[in-house]
């Protein structure tokens, strides 16, 4: 059996280069939330607009994986660089993705002031099919869709893909400080504000999960672009190819 894939994208710069290629579509909305059903080159897609955000995107996989139970999901779009080897337009295949904005901080007393680099990381609590509370502070990609990534990864002419890890938080960061220090503790590639939530709720459904996200904007490079609708478009391509892929190979 094909798969049904579902491809997401929280901003309309994130989704337009689908549905562009979906050219006719059906639109359903279920309170704030877009999805759109059609096929392209014989290859069935749901599209979400999942909007800005975590609680918007965990909100929006429970009713993609409720309403339309999609055989896999890929989260896809914009993020802003962590590694300074990575340059605007780079693309990340994000094998594990952490929560970069869910931190214990250590006690200090009133005037001592504040310390965030050394605040402790917190876990997710995941309570498993048996019962058990599983504790995690990493969610992965699917290995087999991960793979078909890689497969297509050649393909992709506006940067280099590499396999790294994402770090999603309600935050935009841009204190350089501590952009690097991400980088230098958890290795994050780079940064946005979706794909925690989606690999979470994934996660709970026991749905495959697949990240991709091409830098729109670095502090960590001389780039000095900030270009969320190329980036936005630049990954919904790759990440076509990386569907198409799936779609053929089951
Ligand atoms: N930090 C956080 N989110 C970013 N995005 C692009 N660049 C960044 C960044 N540097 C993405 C988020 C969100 C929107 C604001 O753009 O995923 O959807």
């Amino acid at each position: 059996m094909k798969p049904l894939i579902a491809i997401q994208g929280a901003m309309d710069g994130e989704v337009i280069g689908l549905l562009e290629a979906m050219e006719t579509y059906k639109e359903e909305k279920f309170g704030t939330y877009s999805f759109y059903i059609g096929e392209i080159d014989s290859m069935p897609l749901i599209v979400s607009r999942s909007e800005i955000g975590m609680a918007n995107a965990a909100a929006s996989t429970t009713i993609l994986i409720d309403k339309y139970h999609p055989d896999l999901i890929i989260n896809q779009g914009t993020a802003g660089g962590h590694d300074p080897n990575l340059r605007v337009f780079d693309t990340i295949i994000g094998e594990e993705i952490i929560h970069i904005n869910s931190f214990m901080s250590p006690h200090r007393d009133k005037e001592e002031g504040m310390s965030p680099e050394n605040w402790v990381p917190m876990h997710s609590f995941i309570r498993e099919e048996d019962g058990r509370l599983e504790e995690k502070f990493v969610f992965k990609s699917d290995p087999e869709l991960l793979s078909a990534a890689r497969d297509v990864a050649g393909e992709y002419s506006r940067g280099k893909v590499v396999v790294g890890k994402i770090g999603t938080a309600d935050f935009w960061n841009r204190e350089i400080d501590r952009i690097e220090w991400f980088h230098q503790h958890f290795q994050t590639s780079g940064e946005e504000m979706e794909a925690y939530a989606v690999a979470q709720i994934a996660d709970a459904f026991k749905v495959p999960f697949l990240s991709i996200r091409t830098i729109s904007n670095s502090e960590v490079t001389d780039d000095g672009i900030e270009d969320l609708d190329t980036a936005g478009r630049y990954c919904a391509e790759f990440s076509l190819q990386v569907a198409k892929k799936i779609y053929q190979q089951e």
